[in-house]
């Protein structure tokens, strides 16, 4: 552990021309630390998770990110090819629907060992036992590794999403309703699955939800959002707890009567 957080957000505003994506966000995210971003559909969490992700760029303030070498850099100031290279390395990015996360023509085992090439992983038997190790972690059969993701149902997909996106020791990964298109006990099987991904590896990771029990399961801490603003943020059990704003007690009270 360190002293120092991994990324640092300052004032992060995105307008879409006079629409508001994002309004002012900041906030710091530590290592190992598992952040939730909850609100209404149009509150403003994907906009602000592409712009973390450098998928998109915001139109004013800034983020930094500490590299593996201690040194924070700024992310709207670098190369697309440094971008490229942390996409690649450093981060994980994984998509709400597993399509666009996933190459669907190519073999689970290629999916997965793809990624290891990029960085640099070169012999072929040792990436296919990686590959067959992160099948069984995120229990896809061994028998399935050559098969394309489209022969696989929607919650394999994102298991073998997520496998791509983690084989590689990444620092920090970006969700984007990672359980989303997926039927309830489908859910709650991932959500057990990357909860213990996340502990035992010690990931930081951006999660948006709409869905406070995903929140309350895999974050320590959560920022609420509201028309691009962060209207609430704190530990995940006090705000699901003890809610202070007016929306996050409508929020909170909400889903308890569902
Ligand atoms: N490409 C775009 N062009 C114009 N406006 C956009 C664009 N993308 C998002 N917006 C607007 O920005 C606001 C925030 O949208 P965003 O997609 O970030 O919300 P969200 O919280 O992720 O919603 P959801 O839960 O439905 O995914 C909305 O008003 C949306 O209409
Ligand atoms: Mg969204």
């Amino acid at each position: 552990m360190t002293d120092e957080p991994l990324l640092r957000v300052s004032a992060l505003s995105k307008f879409y021309g006079s629409r508001v994506g994002c309004d002012n966000v900041s906030f710091d995210l530590w290592p190992g630390e598992v952040l939730a971003v909850v609100g209404e559909s149009g509150s403003g969490k994907t906009t602000l998770l592409n712009c973390l992700s450098t998928r998109l760029l915001p139109s004013s303030g800034t983020a930094s990110y500490r590299m593996r070498d201690g040194q924070f850099r700024e992310l709207y100031r670098m190369s697309e090819a440094e971008r490229r290279f942390l996409m690649r390395t450093d981060w994980g990015f994984v998509h709400q629907n597993p399509a666009d996360g996933l190459r669907m023509t190519v073999s689970a085992g290629a999916n997965v060992g793809e990624r290891l090439m990029a960085v640099g992983d070169r012999h072929y038997g040792k990436i296919r036992a990686t590959a067959v190790d992160w099948l069984s972690r995120v229990e896809i059969e061994q028998d399935r590794i050559d098969d394309e993701p489209r022969a696989f149902s929607g919650g394999m997909r994102q298991r073998l999403q997520i496998a791509r996106n983690l084989v590689t020791g990444p620092r920090l990964v970006f969700m984007d309703e990672p359980t989303g298109g997926l039927d309830v006990s489908v859910q709650a099987r991932l959500l057990d699955l990357l909860r213990g991904l996340v502990t035992d590896l010690g990931l930081a990771a951006i999660v948006v939800t709409h869905d406070l029990a995903v929140a309350r399961l895999l974050s320590q801490r959560m920022m609420v959002m509201k028309d691009g603003r962060v209207v609430e943020s704190g530990l995940t059990d006090r705000v699901l707890d003890d809610p202070r704003a007016p929306y996050t007690q409508l929020l909170v009270s909400s889903i308890l009567q569902v």
